[in-house]
């Protein structure tokens, strides 16, 4: 159907009226379609278009502009088809209400209205909108789909936006808009978002189609609309936020505690001069009464709306699941086995856990259909019974745990590569105040050292050769020692893991020490163990290793983990959405590695790493963890260390070298995690760089790119506030600045994260081989006879005294197999095109070089686990090092990298 212009007619703003007053209802024909508007535009400043660039450079191929209508064209026919995700799947929408029905059979369902890019060449303003109702037209599977029709006149010029009224009463998930009929072919909108009911807020939705513009480029008709859109996002900082808010604003940790409840359960706050931290998402809840800097707790954590997808998307299925794990299950595991101390009484109860299983009160199986990998039921029994799979290590070799080789080994292709770093400087010697922690050197000596390399080289040599490596836990865990010995059930030392590169590239553990401070009447304590040719000898060793196993495990779970990747990315996100319009190209590169991030850390506040939560119940630093965390953030954390390479060359792992692969030569070659890590670190520059050069080919435009500035002074100034005098902070002025920032936030979210977190229920899964808490002194701190005697007796009583309690123990196993696990509909790394840039070919060609680039990998990785001469990935019953292989089944894999930190 044609119309001409005298058909519509088309409102212009009057710049003093306010956004909810312009919404009125729009004139609708008697075929159900409304052809004219009020325009949109709120705003009580007046604007000036006047003198304003008319004309914009888009920078963009031939396929980006479509949908002109130019004025030389006829009138178009439009349809617009609106997907939603369908009720069935979205349970208790609006559509399923009985208004919300009347409102779908009269066919007010959804209002929409089209925007121009182009502002009137004769006044300079934004021309009107065209209004249409879409019509529910059918109901698919997982999707209701909508439709309207426009006429859009002939000198309309390029459709830019959309707006969105949702008329049912309860919110609805748009997935995408699909304009046809144009005359520059069909306009594709993906909006992936929930749109509020206009009885619960009369802001109308703005939607921008796929193009991405640079905020100069933007077409002057929607300049004002991407403003505003930042600005309804950014919000006022003020009152609580509801569940349907889309507020992006930030805010300390000061939610952790809950004094209100008891004494014991009040926390500092964490964020701030005292203890400084990244910020988490501001959910404005009323302070507690207790204690008024501290924000009063509630069952649900507010998130932004579309931060929350778990009724949308199976993605989140191992959000759920976590959640039924944390709140159903875990509960019931503590009525099952009541004493929070019990240990295990043999090795072979531990065996159980995957045999026998732990039984479950009576549930009418209701954990067996909402866990069934961790829950099973059993024929002859009623209920269910909390049953574990064999981690894939203990799977392949019983005893690797027991064995120094595997403890080394794991240090450079475990849970945590992170940590082990060169010895640069002897004698080792700690940096803290020896007034209060005690006399500052170490007790490995070069003697010691040289008895234990057997006289192969000297200390000297050793050194100079780079053969010497440490895992140091003294400094950071010291200051805690003491508070942390005064709780119930726990405790801890600073410990220094002094470790020897052997001539096969192998590492061998040489010594332990173990360090507690002054306390009381009581001097210093510290010992070196080594792994000894006596049974005495052997068994301390033995229970040494265990107390570095807990130190490596808590810092791998407060810091390399939950801080670096979940926790320091949150500010990026809250940033992006502050500045940067969901039209800036980099908002489009960023987003899938920032998605379902702000969801899953709202969790980890709610119930891992809130006073009382399992991160304190079961590891060694108990209600000081997230202090710990502080202050690792607070003496270690710098962003541009957070860079693969940077971060390897701190640690002595690597040094420059622009005549080796990647510029890097390592100092230990077979390093798996460095190896792989470096070939995916140059697949995400690559494509970086390819989209980056792409959108800023003029360098200058970094600079006066004001959206992607302000991102990034938010993110050093707010985000990271009690870091933003740090001098460290990469400059953003010139592409190759852009690219290595970004290049860095999406190998945290990608490749970092990925490393750290899918082997958790591989390598943590049989607790001896990684106890999250050492319970118990060594023997020979301060020992009583019978004490000693005991351990003499029977050392594997003292070892099961020192591991996890059962509950401890259990409780981790269960949350470890969640959060190593991929969901049926994982993201990858590389894998899914988003919608904005397939439009855009060469954006698709830079992407499909990346998907092949991280195909590749896969087989370079399937290459080197099979390469035997590489003896710290493969060899007689070793886990094959595959977390940095991009693609991944469903399940617990201990492979594939995920686009976002969603576990
Ligand atoms: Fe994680």
């Amino acid at each position: 159907m044609m119309m001409n212009a005298s058909h519509y007619q088309l409102h212009r703003l009057n710049p003093t009226q306010s956004s909810s007053s312009l919404l009125h209802k729009p004139f609708i024909l008697s075929h159900g379609r409304s052809i004219s508007s009020p325009a949109y535009l709120p705003s009580r400043t007046t604007l000036n278009f006047h003198g304003k660039k008319k004309c914009f450079c888009i920078r963009a191929s031939a396929t980006d502009v479509r949908g002109v209508e130019t004025s030389k064209e006829n009138a178009a026919s439009v349809k617009a088809v609106v997907r939603a995700a369908a009720a069935g799947l979205l349970s208790d929408l609006g559509i399923t209400k009985p208004l919300d029905v009347y409102a779908d059979l009269v066919g007010k369902t959804l209002l929409l209205e089209l925007v121009s890019a182009e502002v009137d060449s004769g006044t300079g303003l934004e021309k009107g909108t065209i209004k249409g109702y879409a019509h529910k037209v059918r109901h698919e599977k997982e999707e209701v789909v909508y439709e309207s029709e426009f006429i859009v006149p002939a000198g309309f010029g390029e459709i830019g936006a959309i707006l969105v009224e949702n008329e049912h009463h309860k919110e609805m998930f748009i997935n995408n808009i699909v304009l046809d009929g144009l005359h520059n072919g069909p306009i594709h909108i993906n909006c992936s978002s929930w749109v509020h009911s206009k009885f619960d807020n009369p802001k109308k939705r703005i939607f921008f189609t796929n193009k991405s513009y640079l905020p100069d480029e933007t077409p002057s008709g929607l300049t004002k609309l991407r403003e505003m859109e930042l600005e309804n996002l950014r919000g006022n900082g003020k009152g609580e936020r509801k569940t349907s808010d889309r507020i992006y604003d930030y805010d300390t940790y000061n939610d952790l505690g809950d004094p209100d409840d008891s004494e014991d359960l009040a926390r500092p706050i964490i964020g701030g001069k005292d203890h400084p931290y990244p910020r988490r998402c501001r959910t404005g809840r009323p302070s507690s009464k207790k204690d008024p800097l501290s924000e009063k707790r509630t069952s649900s954590v507010y998130v932004p709306r579309d931060e929350a997808f778990e009724e949308v998307k199976q993605m989140t299925f191992s959000t759920k699941t976590l959640k039924s794990v944390l709140h159903a299950l875990l509960p019931q595991v503590e009525i099952m086995l009541l004493d929070p101390h019990l240990g295990f009484p043999y090795f072979t109860a531990i065996d159980s856990l995957f045999q026998e299983g732990v039984p479950l009160p009576k549930s009418k199986n209701f954990f067996q259909s909402i866990i069934p990998r961790l829950v099973k039921t059993i024929a002859e029994r009623e209920g269910d019974i909390l049953l574990f799979e064999t981690p894939a290590m203990i799977d392949r070799d019983k005893f690797a745990w027991f064995r120094d080789e595997e403890f080394s080994r794991q240090a450079l292709a475990g849970l945590n590569p992170y940590s082990l770093q060169l010895v640069t400087e002897w004698p080792l010697k700690s940096e803290l105040d020896p007034e209060i922690y005690g006399p500052p050197e170490s007790l490995i000596t070069a003697e010691l050292i040289e008895k234990e390399i057997k006289g192969v080289m000297t200390i000297d040599e050793a050194l100079k050769q780079k053969k010497l490596f440490i895992l140091d836990y003294h400094d950071l865990l010291l200051p805690y020692v003491n508070k942390v010995r005064e709780i119930e059930g726990t405790t801890l030392y600073g410990s220094r893991t002094l470790f020897f590169l052997t001539m096969e590239g192998t590492l061998r553990p040489l010594a332990i020490e173990l360090t507690r401070p002054p306390v009381g009447d009581k001097p210093q304590w510290k010992q070196v163990f080594t792994p000894g040719w006596d049974a005495t000898s052997c068994w301390l060793w033995r229970l040494a290793k265990t107390h570095v196993c807990a130190h490596d495990s808590g810092y791998h779970q407060l810091v390399v983990h939950w801080l670096r990747t979940h926790c320091c990315t949150e500010p990026y996100i809250i940033a992006a959405n502050r500045q940067l319009s969901a039209m800036h190209p980099i908002y489009r590169l960023l987003h899938p590695h920032l998605r379902y991030t702000m969801e899953i850390n709202a969790l980890a506040r709610e119930s891992l790493i809130n006073a009382g939560g399992i991160i304190e119940s079961c590891f060694s630093p108990g209600k000081y963890a997230i202090e710990l965390s502080s202050a690792a953030y607070d003496q270690l954390w710098r962003f541009d260390m957070e860079a693969l390479p940077a971060d390897l060359i701190r640690r002595g792992m690597a040094v420059e070298d622009p005549t080796a692969e990647h510029g890097l030569k390592l100092t230990i070659e077979d390093y798996p995690f460095a190896n792989d890590g470096l070939v995916l670190w140059d697949a995400i520059k690559q494509w970086v760089r390819d989209y980056v050069n792409h959108y800023y080919p003029d360098p200058s435009l970094v600079e006066s790119d004001k959206e992607l500035q302000g991102w990034w002074t938010e993110v050093r100034t707010k985000g990271h506030a009690d870091k933003k005098d740090e001098p460290w902070w990469p400059v953003m002025k010139t592409p190759e600045d852009l690219i290595h920032v970004l290049t860095t936030i999406i190998w945290v979210t990608a490749g970092h994260h990925a490393a750290v977190n899918f082997g958790q229920y591989v390598y943590a899964g049989y607790f001896p081989n990684r106890p999250t808490i050492a319970r118990t002194n060594m023997p020979t701190e301060d020992p009583s006879d019978e004490e000693f005697k005991n351990f003499l007796h029977k050392p594997e009583i003292a070892l099961l005294k020192c591991f996890p309690s059962q509950i401890q123990a259990t409780k981790i196993m269960a949350v470890l197999d969640v959060l190593s696990s991929h969901s049926p509909d994982e993201e990858y790394l590389g894998d899914q095109m988003e919608p904005s840039w397939t439009e855009n070919p060469i954006i698709k060609a830079a992407f499909e070089r990346f998907n092949g680039r991280l195909k590749e990998l896969e087989g370079i990785i399937d290459g080197r686990n099979t390469n035997l001469n590489l003896k710290n990935r493969t060899g007689a019953g070793v886990v094959p090092y595959e977390l940095l292989k991009p693609f991944s089944k469903p399940g617990v894999t201990g492979m594939g990298v995920p686009n976002s930190i969603s576990i």
